[in-house]
């Protein structure tokens, strides 16, 4: 069975951009591929600093992937530090990749546009994440657009080391985007993203869910003139989740006018409210019993690290370096 794999930073709240991008996807490859999904905590490290910090939004991105039924039978579920040996292969990777391709990528730009500091870290970044893709055997590779350039990273450097090493040393990934979820807008109208403030958070109550709503900027459109559901964030959000009737029937009320952003919004909100509403009772019930999550993570680790250890005995023989018995 091909093997997918993806990662998300436990960095803060997690937002719809994330789940309609890359978690929904993702989920539904579990159907097909053997999944190892994990929570990115080393990667997280180049933002987050206080342990305690660290360790909620880690349980939290874990009952989020739970909650939307990430099934652990089936899935593997870890932490990324759980499994050290892959800072062991990153070291190996990074011999192999040149600094000027690691300061043209995203996270760096992103630190930059930031205005944070762009600690060794960050320039490291897509180093650990070939390494989290390339350790583990993966096939194919879920994320969102800004993710694309990582995966290709990771593409690029698994053909530099295979042609040192053999052909068949480390499995070449493909990144899979999908095109309509590939950049979900945030309530301004660019890309949803946590270091915008522009998000709309998953959970929380049903009222901060729709007060949010609220916030998303619209033009100032008369009420009873017709409406270019097409320009409209509103709009984009709701197609995005909606069925195609229920898409088409708010396209015609935007054309038709007299229909305000004020009841696109609330049609937005009922189609959140009922995406959100069941996950939302599951969330709160793993978050709950964090000793049951855990346990998720803990059996988890234990399959990767067999996983993982296979590769590194590999690369490890060809590389050169000592066996491991
Ligand atoms: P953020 O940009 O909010 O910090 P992350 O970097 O933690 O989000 O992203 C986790 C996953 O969600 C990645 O695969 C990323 O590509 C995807 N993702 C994040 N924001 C969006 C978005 N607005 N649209 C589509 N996918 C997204
Ligand atoms: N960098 C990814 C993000 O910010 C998270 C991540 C870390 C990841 N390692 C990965 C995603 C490996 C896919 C594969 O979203």
């Amino acid at each position: 069975m091909q093997r997918a794999l993806t990662g998300i930073k436990p960095t803060g709240n997690v937002h719809i951009g994330n789940y309609l991008g890359m978690i929904r996807p993702a989920l539904e490859l579990q159907e097909h591929y053997e999944a190892f999904y994990f929570i990115a905590d080393y990667h997280a490290m180049t933002t987050v600093n206080d342990g305690s910090v660290l360790r909620k939004f880690t349980l939290e991105t874990a009952a989020t992937w739970l909650a939307f039924g990430l099934d652990p039978s089936r899935t593997v579920l870890f932490r990324q530090s759980a499994v050290p040996e892959v800072c062991e292969l990153a070291w190996m990777l990074a011999c192999q990749m040149p600094v000027g391709m690691l300061e043209r990528g995203h996270a760096v730009k992103a630190a930059r546009d930031d205005n944070r500091e762009i600690n060794a870290g960050i320039m490291y970044y897509p180093v650990l994440m070939a390494a989290d893709i390339l350790l583990y055997d993966s096939n194919v590779v879920p994320v969102g657009q800004d993710q694309q350039q990582h995966v290709e990273i990771a593409r690029d450097v698994a053909q530099k080391v295979n042609h040192l090493w053999g052909e068949d040393t480390l499995v070449v990934p493909e990144v899979q985007v999908r095109p309509q979820v590939a950049v979900v807008p945030g309530l301004d109208g660019r890309k949803m993203s946590k270091s915008y403030g522009n998000e709309i958070a998953l959970w929380g109550s049903s009222k901060a869910l729709e007060k949010r709503i609220g916030r998303i900027v619209t033009d100032s459109t008369p009420l009873e003139e017709p409406k270019d559901p097409d320009t409209d964030n509103v709009f984009n959000l709701y197609q995005l989740l909606a069925t195609p009737e229920q898409v088409e029937e708010l396209r015609s009320r935007y054309l038709a006018g007299g229909f305000g952003y004020g009841h696109a919004k609330q049609e937005l909100y009922k189609a959140m409210e009922s995406l959100l509403a069941e996950p939302r009772e599951r969330y709160d019930s793993w978050l709950a019993q964090p000793s049951r999550i855990e346990e998720v993570l803990e059996d988890g680790a234990r399959r990767a690290r067999t996983a993982a250890a296979r590769t590194l005995a590999r690369v490890r023989g060809r590389a050169g370096v000592t066996p491991l018995t």
